[in-house]
Parts: structure tokens; sequence; C-alpha cells
């Protein structure tokens, strides 16, 4: 049998862990969705997820990757012979694929905002202006969905590359950086006339704004966030060495990926506020919003360059790593070549990300429950697709694997101490599927 490959370094497997979580997620999507749910209503909410259900689940999912070596779909088979467990797999691979459909659009916008940015045209003179354009860009049919084809290429050529040479490389190098500069933009944002209102905003719960809905849609970002529910976290672990610590690794992962997140927030709300901007507008806020700050910054023309790079950087890492899922599914089970594999699976996102792209100007009319294309994809997958296959995984690890050898699993055969075990099984066992019922049944006005 072909060996597996596993991540060369440690810092290497935080890294590329890391570069799954920070995406678009971080910075794209918690600011909008914060923005349209009550701000720090939201992010508190959010925060008792990450830390209740966020780290439990993603020790769930290292237990079940590294312990099988095999991708979704056979992990659950080697782990569970003759059990119907391995559909939770194919779901994920559904859940990755619905995914990209969107995700590649919106990486696609970071592009022709690099493009916007090198050719200085992001300026329009007044945020009005800048509203507009970037209303006639996403509603236009070729434009944007020629950037989401070469996000997709780009894509392409990492992943059929493989495991080493591609996404460790890049995630080393590529993560810290984006770091830094997300720090020295907070700073700017935080000298900005809207700074007090924006980071009350984003501090000051009003707890009046907690729904059901909020609490679903937050449960939704926290999984996305965090890269749960679906097999990706299963699918790098099973690269992981034997000696990585996965509860240290959870906890960093789940630390970086919050600041980030927060970071984006400090960001994006003061100049919000400062612009006269909505909180409230979606999916296009951080695409609004940026090109003002950077009008205003000193060095705007540079800062955006960098920005809008690293921001499609950031997104790469996290579409290799739902990429991954389903290649190593077609590869290791269906036994097309990994190359082969890349192609299929280009092809299936080319094609959602058509429709989620039009879903902004043709086939913005189309639409179901009052969502077009693009919503319901993100809807379907964040809210129902992830939190469903994080309930699935903890009743997996929590009810059908043995015990021990769960605890084996996370604490490297004994060596590393974990006075918390029968907590984190009592959340995986009770808690995480309970919470998660609850939460989405009422969530989706079912009760
Ligand atoms: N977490 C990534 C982000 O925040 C997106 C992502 C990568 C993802 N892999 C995932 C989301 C798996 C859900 C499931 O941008």
């Amino acid at each position: 049998m072909e060996k597996r490959a596993t991540f060369a370094t440690k810092i290497g497997v935080i890294a590329a862990t890391v570069g799954s979580s920070v995406g678009l997620g971080n910075i794209w999507r918690f600011p909008y969705e914060a923005g349209q749910n009550g701000g720090a209503a939201f992010l508190l909410v959010y925060l008792g997820f990450v830390v209740l259900l966020g780290i439990p689940v993603m020790l769930a999912e290292f237990t079940v990757g590294r312990r099988s070596k095999a991708n979704v779909n056979d992990a659950f088979r080697v782990l569970k012979p003759n059990s119907n467990w391995h559909l939770v797999g194919l779901f994920g691979i559904l859940a990755a694929v619905l995914i990209m459909g969107f995700y590649a659009v919106i990486a696609g916008w970071t592009l022709e905002y690099v493009f916007q940015s090198v050719g200085n045209t992001l300026d329009k003179g007044s945020p009005e202006a800048m509203h507009t354009a970037f209303t006639s860009f996403t509603s236009s049919p070729i434009r944007p969905l020629a950037w989401t084809i070469l996000f997709l290429s780009l894509n392409y050529a990492i992943i059929s590359r493989g495991v080493r040479g591609g996404i460790e490389k890049a995630s080393n190098v590529l993560m810290p950086f984006l770091f830094v500069v997300l720090i020295i933009f907070s700073i700017h944002s935080l000298t900005l006339d809207g700074a007090k209102e924006g980071l009350a905003f984003l501090f000051k719960p009003d707890f009046s704004k907690i729904t059901s809905g909020v609490v679903l849609s937050a449960m939704g970002q926290a999984f996305f966030s965090l890269s749960l529910g679906m097999g990706t976290l299963i699918t790098y672990a099973s690269y992981f060495g034997k000696s990585t610590d996965l509860p240290r690794t959870s906890v960093y992962v789940a630390i970086l990926d919050t600041l980030v997140a927060i970071i984006a927030g400090v960001i994006i709300f003061p100049a919000v506020f400062t612009y006269g901007l909505s909180p409230e507008q979606g999916p296009e806020l951080l695409f609004v919003t940026l090109p003002n700050i950077f009008s205003q910054m000193p060095g705007g023309y540079f800062w955006s360059i960098l920005f809008f790079i690293l921001i499609a950087v950031a997104a790469l890492t996290s579409t290799i790593s739902l990429c991954e899922v389903v290649v190593a599914y077609l590869h290791e089970k269906i036994g097309f070549t990994r190359r082969r594999a890349t192609q299929i699976l280009t092809a299936i996102c080319i094609t959602l990300s058509t429709l989620c792209s039009l879903s902004f100007g043709l086939l913005s009319d189309i639409t179901v429950f009052g969502k077009n294309f693009f919503d319901l994809s993100d809807f379907t997958a964040s809210n129902i697709l992830l939190p469903l296959g994080g309930l699935l995984i903890s009743l997996f690890v929590g009810w059908s694997l043995d015990r021990s050898a769960v605890k084996e699993e996370l604490s490297n055969k004994g060596t590393i101490p974990m006075p918390y075990f029968n907590i984190l099984i009592f959340i995986l066992k009770y808690i995480a599927p309970i919470g998660i019922s609850i939460i989405f049944l009422s969530g989706l006005g079912l009760f």
C-alpha cells in the first residue's frame, strides 16, 4: 500500500490547521454575521460556542482522523467496520462541495480587489460611489466569475501537488504575516472618529438582541470558522504524526482563529461608523468598508495591495483544506489519481460557483425560502450541514468509540495529562448532541 503523507514538522501541523480555520470565515463572514446579529451579543454567544462545542468537536475530529489515518469516509469504516457511520463522511463531502461553491466566489472578489488596488482604482471618491462600484461589479455576469475561476485554478495548482509540497509551505510563511498586517490595520482603525462607536457595537452586548436565530447563526459561524463538522480536521489529523499534541493544537487553533475574527471586527466596525455605513448589510460589508479605510490610511495604496493578497492567500489555505477532504476520498477510495480527483472537483466547483456568482445579478430573482442560490448554499452548509455533522461526530466519539481508545489517542498513550477528559466525554455524549439539536430546531423555527 502507498504510504500516506504526514505533515513534516510540529509547526507545520499547527500552521496548516490554523491555515484551514483562518480564512474568509474570520475576515469576511464573522464581521457580516456579527453586524446582522446584534454585534456584541453575537460575539458573546459565539465565544461560548467556541469553548463549549468548538474545542470538543475539534478534539473528536482529531481523534477520528489520527486514529484511523484515513479519508473521511474510510475513517469511520476503519474505526467501526460494518456500521453506517461512514455515511457521516459522505455527508461531509457534500458539505465541502457546497461550501466551495460560494467560498470561491468571495475569494474571486478579493482577487478583483487586488487588481483594483494595484491599478489604484479602488477609491471612487465617496462611500456611496464605492458602494455603487461594488454592486455593479458583483452583479455583472462575466468579470466576477473570471476571478473565481482564476482562484479555483490557483487552488487546483496547489492541491494537485500534494500535502507536503503545497499546503505546508504556503501556510508556514503566510499565516504569521497575515496576523501582523491585521494588527497594524486594527491600530489604524482605533484612530478613526467612529472608533468608540464601533468598539461599543462589537464589545458592549445588548442581551435583548439574543434570539434563537442569533444563536443558530453564532453556532453556524463557530463551526464554519473552526472548519468543523465535515471532516476537514479528520482529514488533516490523518496526516498528523503520532507525537502531535492534539489537545494543545486544538486550543491554539481555537485561540488564534478567534483572535483573527475579533481583530477583523476591530478593523471593520470603527470604519463602518466613521464612514456612515450600515453594519447590517451582509456579505458585502467587508468589500464596501475596506476601500474607505484604505482611501484615508497613510500608505493606503501599498496596504490595500498587501491586504487583499493576504486575504486571498488565507482563503486559499482554507479552500485547500476543504478540497483535500474530497480529493483524499476520490483518490484513496475511488482510485482516481490526485490530479484527476482535483480536476473533477474543480469542475464541480466551477459549476456551483457560477450559480452563486450569478445570484448577485442575472439570477437574483430566483429564490428558495426567500434566499438566492448564494445565501441558500451558505445557510444550508453552515447552519445545517456543519452542526449536523458536528452532532454526529460527537455521538460517534462519545458513544460508539471505546472510551479507552479515545483517551489513548488524545493523551498520546498516556503521556499527556488529561484531567478534563471526563468533562470532554460528557460534552460529546450529552451537551453537544442535545444542545445542537435544540438550537437547530428552534433556530429553524421548528419549535
Ligand atoms: N474555516 C474556514 C474559514 O473560516 C473555511 C473552511 C475551511 C471550512 N474548511 C472548512 C468551513 C470546513 C467549514 C468546514 O474561512
